[in-house]
């Protein structure tokens, strides 16, 4: 199994381009099941989400090719039943649950498990899928879905923290094959949610509001292939920006969509880190004074969870006391553990985590428990002293292109090891 070993210490210097976003590019890609026609889709970002989500929609009889970072996807014909094991593996994989019940009136998917961020229940999306008209039974761990017609509806899909986003995603691929008009409240506001939307509008969908609580959707007979780029990813251009403030650096971002990241931004201004605009690209560099901050994680436009940690380790690093809390996922806080391994002082209250910041880093071995807290140790290490070894560093691969060779070309010294 690889892990990574990061001799900490060096300042972030130089160019870093962002890869297409991993949460637009998976229910974009499950979006091609809603159509025979053939979808291209570009910027895709080479992730073992996406190789898995290609995986996923061949085990479903589509057609798909990979070729650098174009994928092209043609489902002329599909069953209906997923395979139970590759589904039940990737959370992301419930959003083919839309498409197959659109195109077919019929899916039976695996149920996802939860995972360490939380227990993630998916009954919003059952309840959007209940509302189209569509009978659900749960039995030996899958869900099959069957609706006889399709019918637009009133639908509220606020839960207990606010709405969801693969949930907003599903209903709404579900939504523009129904009959009649569906109008989603408390629908997820994420820029993911309208790239999809976009997607969906060329392929022929009519769909009004994507980006705002209210989206209306109003049904089609039936929908084309189509050519489409995804949008970067807010949360790996975030990542960069974290890694080289903590690191005493300047780093040039290009490609990024800073319009997607205004509550990131104005955190680390507060934060002291100086971010500037150059043309398309973005500059940043850690201020002569790193000030403590509070973060609070909300939907979008709020400050994502998806950042939560890397914050995290920001604020361990400035002297004084931060709160980060997390109204999203309730147990994100693995990485602390983790983090307390480096040195970093933090504990936890509630949903809050109170960061005792300043305290000089140290490198250690310390074990990767999710995506998000992956990138948080190697940011981490890297502002550490001495030598950390990140292990299970299949989460990062997961949602990171490349993230060792980009680093490592800002001037990391990082290396990718096979760990026994
Ligand atoms: N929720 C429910 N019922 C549901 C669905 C969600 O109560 O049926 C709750 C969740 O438990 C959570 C909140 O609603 O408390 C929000 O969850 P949401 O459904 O929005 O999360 P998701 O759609 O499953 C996506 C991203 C996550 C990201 C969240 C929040 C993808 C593939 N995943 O998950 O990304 O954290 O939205 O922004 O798009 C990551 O990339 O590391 C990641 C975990």
């Amino acid at each position: 199994m690889d892990s990574l070993l990061i001799k900490g210490g060096v300042p972030l210097h130089g160019e870093v381009t962002i890869s297409g976003a991993k949460n637009a590019v998976l229910p974009i890609m499950a979006a091609t099941l809603l159509t025979s026609g053939k979808c291209v889709i570009r910027r895709v970002p080479d992730l073992s989400d996406v190789r898995f989500m290609a995986q996923i929609l061949k085990s479903l009889g589509a057609e798909v090719k990979v070729d650098g970072d174009t994928v092209t996807v043609r489902a002329a014909k599909l069953n209906p039943i997923g395979d139970y094991d590759l589904i039940r593996k990737m959370r992301g994989s419930i959003c083919i649950l839309g498409p197959l019940l659109g195109r077919q009136r019929h899916a039976k998917v695996s149920l996802p498990g939860g995972c360490v961020i939380g227990t993630r229940p998916i009954d919003l999306h059952l309840k959007g899928m209940r509302d189209l008209g569509t009978k659900i039974t749960i039995e030996s761990g899958y869900i099959d879905a069957k609706a006889k017609r399709l019918i637009g509806a009133d639908i509220f899909l606020g839960g207990r923290a606010g709405p969801t986003v693969l949930g907003t995603a599903n209903v709404m691929m579900a939504a523009v094959l129904a009959e009649g008009v569906t109008t989603i409240e408390s629908a997820a506001c994420e820029p993911e949610v309208v790239d999809l939307a976009f997607f969906l509008s060329k392929m022929g969908a009519k769909i009004v509001g994507a980006g705002s609580p209210t989206i209306t959707i109003t049904g089609v007979k039936d929908l084309a292939g189509v050519e489409h780029e995804v949008i970067p990813d807010r949360i790996e251009a975030a990542t960069f920006a974290i890694a080289a403030a903590a690191t005493n650096g300047e780093i040039t971002i290009h490609g990024a969509r800073p319009d997607h990241m205004h509550a990131v931004l104005d955190k680390l201004k507060d934060a002291g880190v100086k971010i500037e605009r150059k043309g398309l690209a973005l500059i940043v560099k850690r201020g002569s004074r790193l000030k403590p901050i509070d973060v609070t994680t909300l939907p979008y436009s709020g400050f994502p969870t998806d950042v939560q940690a890397q914050m995290m380790v920001l604020m361990a690093l400035t002297p004084g006391l931060g709160i980060i809390t997390e109204r999203i996922f309730e147990s994100r806080f693995m990485h602390v553990s983790e983090l307390a391994r480096l040195g970093a002082d933090v504990s936890i209250e509630g949903p809050s985590a109170i960061v005792k910041g300043g305290h000089p880093l140290s490198g250690a071995p310390v074990m990767a428990s999710d995506l998000r807290a992956s990138a948080a140790l190697v940011i981490a290490g890297m502002a550490a002293k001495g030598t950390t070894q990140v292990s299970r560093i299949y989460h990062l691969d997961r949602g990171y292109e490349k993230i060792d060779q980009k680093l490592a070309s800002l001037g990391a010294r990082i290396q990718r090891v096979d760990q026994e």
